[in-house]
């Protein structure tokens, strides 16, 4: 009785989790995410403002372009992990990124 309730529990999550995968994000992933000119429609490379956090190596330069070359070897999307749509406008603004997704510690100024 038990292992049942928990299978069928099961086939609920993973029909759960195949419907916020395909439900809905089909219509909108449509659009290629890791492409940067699909950023810059609508975000300029400019003035980019410094981090909330005063300690923290600011990441863009204000006038385009990164202060970390490395950095630019990534889709904007390895970064901003969190916007998965192009309907983040109401979601994104005060997200952060966390460094630790790469680096063992968030990098501080020298
Ligand atoms: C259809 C237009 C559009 C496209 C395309 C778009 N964005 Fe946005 N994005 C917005 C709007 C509008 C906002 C909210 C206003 C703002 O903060 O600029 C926003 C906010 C953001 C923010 C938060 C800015 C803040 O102030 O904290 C980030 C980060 C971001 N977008 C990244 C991206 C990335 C990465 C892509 C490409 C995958 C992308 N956007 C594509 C319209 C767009
Ligand atoms: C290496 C990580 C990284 C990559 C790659 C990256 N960003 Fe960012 N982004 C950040 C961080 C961190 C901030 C917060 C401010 C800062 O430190 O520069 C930010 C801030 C932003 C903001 C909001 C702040 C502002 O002043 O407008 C937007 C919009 C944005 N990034 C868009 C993009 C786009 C578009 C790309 C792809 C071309 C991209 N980012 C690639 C880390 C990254
Ligand atoms: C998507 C991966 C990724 C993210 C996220 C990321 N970085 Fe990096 N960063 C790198 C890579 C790769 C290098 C170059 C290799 C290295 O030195 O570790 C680098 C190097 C740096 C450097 C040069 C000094 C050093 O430590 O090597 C600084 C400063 C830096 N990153 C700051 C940041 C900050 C601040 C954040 C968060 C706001 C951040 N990075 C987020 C990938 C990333």
């Amino acid at each position: 009785m038990t292992s049942l309730k928990i299978a069928l529990n099961s086939i609920k999550v993973a029909a759960f989790i195949s419907l916020l995968t395909f439900g809905f994000g089909a219509p909108v992933l449509a659009e290629d995410l890791t492409d940067s000119a699909t950023c810059f429609d609508c975000h300029d490379d400019t003035d980019r403002d410094p981090p909330s956090d005063p300690n923290r190596p600011q990441v863009h330069k204000p006038e385009g372009g990164f202060f970390v070359e490395s950095h630019a070897d990534f889709d904007c999307i390895d970064c901003h992990t969190y916007i998965t749509d192009l309907e983040h406008d109401e979601t994104a603004p005060d997200m952060e990124v966390d460094c630790l997704e790469c680096h063992d510690e968030v990098p501080t100024k020298e």
